[in-house]
């Protein structure tokens, strides 16, 4: 009976796949719960680069069940493309993997709702990556134009789609008069997505029994978190934000699996801070040293190839992510990437129209006025791709670690030094 989590603790990226990867040889079940196709994540395994968006990143690991579960927003042509690419790539996807028959279905009516939303803003544009995730959840919660994957497999089903995506089509040929939506109320449509379900149905059950059968049946769970805290649409920096639970309080709702069964929490860091998208960013570097870390840590988006903004490691944010997660042990990744700097800033606290505090802020303008307070260390300049124990690391950096473990107040189970499962500093994951 035991359950581990995998949470982003930034804005997203902070290498959860390579961490997921490495856990899954102690799990039986991988599970991504919430968000869609918004989520990118890598694993680099024997020099092989895959990339994830929507099928959980324990697929590479042979006796691994694999699953899609009820809070997971799911666009079928994008699933089955991923699907399609794994099959090609000889990884045995057809057997290991369950998709919950409650998660809901994305449409294209919801990606033209997403262009049109991010540009209505009339403020700082979220900078969504256009999956239509945030208007899917939208009618998740409004309930009445929702589609879920089970309603694909019900008797009335043709004739509920249709009318649900002729009331779209009105919806945006108003909203958009200039693009033509008579597509969408073709039979055509219809024939395609229904097609997509009948290629979805091997995969599709009652993930939410499964995951209690499994869990009281003593199996080791892996929860795989997308996004990150930070991007929480209730506690991160709203409304700049994912539109799930992407912290460690998503992991029940959107798995189905009760919070008792959950006893570890590993929270995912990056050695620096990166942001994609719209909204406040305290420790951002819009400079040459953003520049060089992005050069040396590749950072463009996985999804949508944006430049990835980047800074200075921010632990005010990163201790508020890590006590709103419940987060046991820390992994820091991408520690390589800040080798060569002479000096490297770590952000302790933040100072708000002339106040000083540690607290992380509700309001989305209380962040952007944050001016940091910095720490500064000496850097290091050796490649560490080739270490494999915490004492091989260079003093300094050894000392960087340590600074961040003791302000966040959790021990360091895991340091990252290369994209490689091999390139890892395992302490004690
Ligand atoms: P995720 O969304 O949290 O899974 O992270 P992404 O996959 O979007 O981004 C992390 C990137 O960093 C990927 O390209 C990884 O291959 C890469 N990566 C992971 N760990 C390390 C590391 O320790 N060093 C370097 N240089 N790259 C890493
Ligand atoms: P992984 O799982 C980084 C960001 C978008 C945008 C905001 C809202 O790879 O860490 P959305 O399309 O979700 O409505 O966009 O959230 N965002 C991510 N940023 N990594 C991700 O996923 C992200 N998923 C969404 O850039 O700012
Ligand atoms: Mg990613």
């Amino acid at each position: 009976m035991s359950a581990t989590s995998v949470i982003g603790l930034q804005w997203g990226d902070e290498a959860k796949g390579k961490v997921v990867d490495i856990l899954t040889g102690k799990s039986d079940i991988v599970v991504r719960y919430q968000g869609g196709a918004n989520a990118g994540h890598t694993v680099v395994a024997d020099g092989k680069k895959y990339k994830l968006s929507l099928i959980p990143s324990g697929v590479f690991r042979h006796n691994v069940q694999n699953v899609i579960a009820s809070g997971v927003v799911i666009d079928p042509e994008s699933l089955l493309n991923e699907i399609n690419t794994l099959r090609n790539q000889d990884v045995a996807i057809d057997t290991n993997l369950l998709i919950s028959d409650r998660a809901h279905l994305i449409f294209p009516w919801h990606k033209e709702k997403d262009r049109l939303l991010n540009s209505l803003a009339g403020r700082e544009s979220i900078g969504t990556t256009m999956r239509g995730i945030g208007p899917c959840y939208s009618d998740k919660y409004g309930r009445s134009l929702a589609v879920r994957v089970g309603d694909m497999f019900r008797p009335n089903a043709k004739e509920r789609l249709r009318e649900i995506a002729k009331a779209n089509a009105d919806y945006l040929a108003k909203a958009d008069p200039d693009k033509n939506y008579e597509e969408l109320t073709s039979e055509s449509f219809l024939t395609t997505y229904f097609d997509y379900a009948a290629q979805l149905k091997p995969f599709v059950a009652d993930t939410t029994t499964y995951l209690l059968d499994a869990a009281e049946a003593g199996k080791k769970l892996l929860l795989e978190g997308a996004q990150g805290a930070l991007l929480d649409v209730d506690h991160g920096t709203f409304p700049y934000v994912t539109s799930s639970n992407s912290s460690g309080v998503g992991v029940s709702s959107g798995s189905g699996v009760p919070a008792c069964y959950i006893t570890k929490v590993v929270g995912v860091l990056k050695a620096y801070a990166t942001r994609v998208g719209g909204g406040p960013f305290p420790t951002e570097q819009d400079n040459e040293t953003g520049q060089k870390i992005r050069d040396r840590g590749a950072e463009y988006g996985t999804v949508t190839k944006r430049p990835r903004r980047c800074g200075w490691f921010d632990a005010v944010a990163a201790r508020y992510a890590a006590r709103l997660s419940g987060v046991g042990a820390l992994a820091v990744m991408l520690l390589d990437v800040l080798s060569t700097f002479d000096e490297l800033n770590i952000c302790i606290a933040y100072e708000i129209n002339g106040q000083k505090t540690i607290n992380f802020p509700s309001h989305a303008d209380d962040l952007r006025a944050v001016k940091p307070i910095y720490e500064t260390h000496r850097g290091w300049q050796g490649d560490l791709t080739g270490v494999r124990s915490f004492n091989n690391l260079p003093r300094n950096a050894q000392y960087y670690l340590n600074r961040i473990s003791e302000i966040i107040a959790r021990p360091i189970g895991l340091v990252s030094v290369g994209p490689d499962r091999e390139q890892t500093i395992n302490i004690n994951l």
